[in-house]
Formats: C-alpha cells, sequence, structure tokens
C-alpha cells in the first residue's frame, strides 16, 4: 500500500464553555489534522452517519468498550469520523454517553473526500458520506488501513466486518502488517 499521510483540514467543532450563561454554553472551536493527529498513534474509524444502526449498535460501542485493549496496543487515541456536523456528533455523543472514544464533525466531507472515501449515498437519501473503512495513523501516517469491500455510490448493502473494533485489534495483536 502507498504510506499516506492524512489530509490537512480543519473540522468545525463546538465545545462546551462553562463561561458561556444561557441554555446552550457552546462555542466554535477550529480543530485541524495536526490537532487530532499530530505525534500520537491514532485508530481512525469512519462511518456513513451519526445514529445509523450498524454504526450505533455495533461499532462505535465496540470502540468503547474494547478501549483500554487499544490502549494496551499502543494506540494513544480513537476516533470516529462522519460526515455530519457537530450539532449532530455532539447529540450522537451524549446519546452514546461516550467517554473513550473522540468523535471528528466531517461536515463538509473535505478530509473523507481527500482520503479518497467519499461516497455517494443518495439512495437512501443521504448524498455524500463516507465508506466505511479504519485505519491506524502514526503522526498522520497511515500505518494500517482497513477497507470495507465494495467502495461505490449507492451501494445497496452495507457491508461491515473489516472495520470492527475486533479485527482491527487482533491485526495489531498479532503484528502483522499492513492490511490494505
Ligand atoms: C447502519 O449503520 O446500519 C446504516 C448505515 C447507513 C445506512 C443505513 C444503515
Amino acid at each position: 500500500m502507498t504510506v499516506r499521510k492524512v489530509p490537512d483540514v480543519t473540522f468545525r467543532t463546538r465545545v462546551r464553555d462553562e463561561s458561556i450563561e444561557g441554555p446552550n454554553p457552546y462555542r466554535w472551536q477550529d480543530k485541524t489534522t495536526a490537532d487530532y493527529f499530530g505525534g500520537k498513534r491514532v485508530v481512525l474509524f469512519s462511518l456513513p452517519g451519526a445514529f445509523t444502526p450498524t454504526c450505533s449498535t455495533y461499532q462505535l460501542p465496540d470502540f468503547e468498550k474494547l478501549y483500554d485493549e487499544f490502549k494496551a496496543q499502543g494506540i494513544d487515541e480513537i476516533y470516529c469520523i462522519s460526515v455530519n456536523d457537530t450539532f449532530v456528533m455532539n447529540a450522537w455523543g451524549k446519546a452514546q454517553g461516550l467517554k473513550n472514544v473522540k468523535l471528528i464533525p466531517d461536515g463538509s466531507g473535505e478530509f473523507t473526500r481527500k482520503i479518497g472515501m467519499l461516497v455517494a449515498k443518495d439512495n437512501l437519501g443521504f448524498g455524500m458520506r463516507s465508506w466505511r473503512y479504519a485505519a491506524v495513523i502514526d503522526n498522520g501516517i497511515v500505518e494500517r488501513w482497513f477497507e470495507e469491500e465494495g467502495f461505490s455510490d449507492n451501494c445497496q448493502t452495507d457491508p461491515y466486518g473489516v472495520s470492527a473494533p475486533q479485527n482491527i485489534l487482533a491485526n495489531l495483536k498479532a503484528g502483522e502488517a499492513v492490511a490494505a
């Protein structure tokens, strides 16, 4: 596999700020690729949408549960990215009671497009979204790549397995070379 550097992007996030009064104490905060990936070895996984069934029932909760096992494999952070805006991603994180996995809102799809994983999901009324994939990324360089089969627009199925946390963990534990 060609060594890939993750694209340089600025993400528009909303963060809680207790100094703000009123019912919605959040402010905008830009976060860059360097903020998320610089100097860290992380697992990034990407999915078609917040609140969707497989993502909410299996993929995100399983990464959350297996966090300590990933840490034991030398992973500093686990990031979940989706082509959804920060309001949706924050609401999803709250609904999931996340403590470990951090959510990255790629609302405009720029990161997903530049990493080559943007697909149409117009068949579901979703517009442009991410194909399911995951990666181990060391200081911004893709070390291992896990992409579901059948990358395509308006795919009628939703393959899920290669990018499941159990598979990535097994790969890390086995110390295998890149899964391209
Ligand atoms: C799911 O995660 O189950 C799902 C994802 C995209 C579209 C429909 C369902």
